[in-house]
C-alpha cells in the first residue's frame, strides 16, 4: 500500500510553531517514526506553504498511483475552493487530517471546505491523526 501525506501551510514549522497547540515534534521526526511503525506501507510525505503547488501534488498523486492521500490544508481547510475542488476531481481517497481540535478553536476554523470531499475528517488527535489516517487506510483495504 501506498501513502502520500500532504501538508499545507505552515505545517514545516512543527516543532517550534505555537507548541501549546501544535506540539513539540518536527513532522520528519514524527515520520520516522511513522515509517517504523507501519513498515509495510510505502509512505511519503510533502510539505507546500502555495495553495497550486498543493494542487499539483493532490493531481500527480492520483497519476502515481497512491492508494490514498492524507492531507492536512492548514489554513487553506477554511477557505480554498481550489484545494476541495482539487480534491473532488481525483479519484484517490483522501482524508482530512488536523492536529488540533479545531471545533474547540475560533469559529473560523469551524468550517472545512474539504471534508465534504475528504473520506473522513481526523481532528484533535495530535500527530497521533496521522497514524490514525493511516490505520483507516489499512481498515477499508482489509474490509474489501
Ligand atoms: C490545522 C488547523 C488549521 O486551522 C490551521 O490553520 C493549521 C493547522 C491543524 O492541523 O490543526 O495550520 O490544520
Amino acid at each position: 500500500m501506498k501513502i502520500l501525506i500532504i501538508n499545507g501551510p505552515n505545517l514545516n514549522l512543527l516543532g517550534t510553531r505555537q507548541p501549546e497547540i501544535y506540539g513539540s515534534k518536527t513532522f520528519d521526526s514524527y515520520f520516522s517514526e511513522l515509517q517504523f511503525g507501519f513498515q509495510e506501507v510505502e509512505l511519503a510525505k510533502y510539505q507546500s506553504n502555495v495553495e497550486g503547488e498543493l494542487i499539483n501534488k493532490l493531481q500527480e498523486a492520483q497519476e502515481q498511483e497512491y492508494d490514498g492521500i492524507i492531507l492536512n490544508p492548514g489554513a487553506y481547510t477554511h477557505t480554498s475552493l481550489a484545494i476541495a475542488d482539487a480534491v473532488s476531481s481525483i479519484k484517490t481517497a483522501v482524508v482530512e487530517v488536523h492536529i488540533s481540535n479545531v471545533m474547540d478553536r475560533e469559529q473560523i476554523r469551524h468550517t472545512s471546505l474539504i471534508s465534504k470531499n475528504a473520506v473522513g475528517t481526523i481532528s484533535g488527535f495530535g500527530l497521533n491523526g496521522y497514524k490514525l489516517a493511516i490505520q483507516s487506510f489499512l481498515n477499508t483495504r482489509e474490509a474489501n
